[in-house]
Parts: C-alpha cells; sequence; structure tokens
C-alpha cells in the first residue's frame, strides 16, 4: 500500500503528467460538465451535480444552513459580485452586469411538466416537459420522485415504467437522437435522463431557447397516487458576453470556470398523478 502510494507520488510530480493534467482538464472545461453529459447515457439525478447552484432553498429542504448556503444568489451571484477569481479581472460595474445577466437566465430558465392528472392502472401515456433558457450549447432534464438534489430518485422507484426512447424536440423544432443513440439499443434507450443540444441563450439580447421531451410512461398495475417531477439542469455564464472567454481551441470558457458554480439545479412543481 505504501509502496505503492510512493509510486503514485513520484508519477504524479513528474513535470510532463502535470501538462498531460493541465491539458486534460483544459480539454475537460470546455467538453464536460459544461457542455453537459455527452457521455453519460443513463439515468443521471441531481445528487450528481454538487458544483451546481440550488434555484430555490427548498431544494435541500432539511439540510439545514446548507440549503441556504447552496442557492444561486450566495453559491454564485455573490462570488461574482465580490471579484473572486477570475471575476476579479473584469471591472466591478462589469460584475453588476454579468450578475443582472445571470439572474436574467435563471429568471427565463423554466420547466414545466405536462401530464394527465389521472390515468388508468398499466395505461400507457405521455408527459412533455416543456424548457426555456438554459445558456446552452445543451441543457440536461431528469424525470425524478422528489424535488430534492441530495433524495431524488429516478422516476421509476416511483413506480413509473419508461415506454421506449425519449423523443427529444430541440430549439430548433427538429427531432434529436444523436446524443441517446450513443447508448447501445440492446440495452434499452428508456431513460429517465436526456440531454439536448442547440440550445443558446443571450442574456443581453433577452433571447430564450425552447425546447421538449416527450417521455412515454406506463402506470403500475395497482392504484395509488404516484409523484413525479423533472428537475433541470442548466449553465448560465455563457449566455452573458461577460460570463465567458473564447479560446482559440476549446471555445467558450467560463469565467467561474469548471469547478465554478455557474450551473443550476431547477425543479418542475412536485406533481402527483393519481393511477386509478
Ligand atoms: C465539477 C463541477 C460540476 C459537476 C460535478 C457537474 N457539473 Fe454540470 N455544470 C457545471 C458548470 C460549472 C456548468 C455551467 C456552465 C455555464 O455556466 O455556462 C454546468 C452545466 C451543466 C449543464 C448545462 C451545460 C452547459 O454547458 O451550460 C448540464 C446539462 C449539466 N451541467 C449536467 C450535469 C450533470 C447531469 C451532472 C452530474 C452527472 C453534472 N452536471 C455535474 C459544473 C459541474
Amino acid at each position: 500500500m505504501i509502496a505503492q502510494r510512493k509510486k503514485l507520488e513520484s508519477v504524479s510530480s513528474s513535470s510532463s503528467i502535470a501538462l498531460i493534467l493541465a491539458a486534460t482538464l483544459a480539454a475537460t472545461s470546455a467538453s464536460a460538465y459544461p457542455g453537459g453529459t455527452p457521455d453519460f447515457q443513463t439515468d443521471a439525478i441531481p445528487y450528481c451535480a454538487p458544483c451546481h447552484s440550488s434555484t430555490d432553498e427548498s431544494a435541500l429542504a432539511g439540510a439545514g444552513e446548507r440549503a441556504a448556503k447552496e442557492v444561486a444568489d450566495r453559491k454564485h451571484i455573490a462570488t461574482i459580485l465580490a471579484g473572486e477569481g477570475a471575476y476579479g479581472k473584469i471591472s466591478e460595474e462589469e460584475r453588476q452586469t454579468l450578475a443582472t445577466h445571470i439572474k436574467a437566465v435563471d429568471a427565463n430558465s423554466t420547466v414545466t411538466v405536462e401530464y394527465p392528472p389521472q390515468v388508468a392502472k398499466g395505461e400507457t401515456f405521455q408527459v412533455t416537459i416543456k424548457l426555456t433558457g438554459g445558456a446552452g450549447p445543451v441543457v440536461g432534464v431528469a424525470l425524478v420522485d422528489r424535488a430534492h438534489r441530495w433524495y431524488a430518485r429516478a422516476a421509476t422507484h416511483a413506480g413509473w415504467e419508461i415506454v421506449g426512447a425519449p423523443t427529444i424536440i430541440g430549439p430548433d423544432g427538429s427531432p434529436q437522437s444523436d446524443w441517446i443513440e450513443k447508448r447501445p439499443e440492446r440495452f434499452g434507450r428508456n431513460l429517465t435522463f436526456v440531454n439536448i443540444s442547440g440550445v443558446e441563450s443571450d442574456a443581453a439580447a433577452g433571447s430564450w431557447s425552447k425546447s421538449k421531451v416527450i417521455f412515454t410512461l406506463k402506470a403500475p398495475d395497482q392504484a395509488g397516487d404516484l409523484p413525479l417531477v423533472a428537475a433541470y439542469f442548466y449553465g448560465t455564464e455563457k449566455a452573458s458576453p461577460l460570463g465567458y472567454e473564447t479560446h482559440p481551441i476549446y471555445g467558450k470558457l467560463i469565467r467561474g470556470t469548471y469547478t465554478g458554480k455557474s450551473g443550476r439545479v431547477k425543479f418542475s412543481s412536485a406533481h402527483v398523478i393519481s393511477v386509478r
């Protein structure tokens, strides 16, 4: 064990590794979480996004003081206004403008669920998740059982079955399948989470992308009242000209960086569908 750790230490101190790491991080900041989840074709749920800020304190109900600390105003916008890290490289006036842009992104990023209030036992039906805003280039949405960042589970745990691949309608109005088709068909594409691409909102111009996802659900064979909530994952900084710098290779690099707090988790209202 100790020998192994020594070996690791000596390897990680070598400068070539450090260079590779730096390059990987730079690439990551352009293509991983900022940029959504191009590579995880599975049931993502909100706990995976600890870096993201909450849009509402209730998203961490029961977590005490932490719930308030996770809200965007404190976790993200306050760090901009205080000029922390790379936010200190722009003037105070620009920081105010960036904060105003980001608040506009939050106000215009919405998630709603259209669903039948009552279905029959074993019935197959559709729910439509409508999304607005999000900085882009992608946003994500998950069907979960409760509006809580730490305790939500995939909606299938509540008793819903997902039938077939969700239909993703991008901001241009066309169906998208590139993301979901990366998952081998034999594994089943009936996911509770999807990534939507082609999103581009602009807070300075006041233009907001709109997209939707249609899930086909099957009700269980027993009667009951089952919860259904949508969790919306989006970014904010790329929607403001002050929120990023353009790198010649990696494109838009956000000011708050990869480990910054500019991502969001926003829940729809907590709905209940009655199975009779
Ligand atoms: C290391 C911190 C971190 C983690 C962990 C993380 N994210 Fe993010 N994510 C970010 C940041 C920062 C942004 C915001 C980009 C912006 O402001 O434009 C973001 C944005 C996003 C976006 C919108 C894409 C974009 O470029 O704006 C999606 C979708 C997303 N995250 C999903 C997830 C999911 C799903 C998970 C869990 C598997 C996750 N994230 C985990 C930091 C993280």
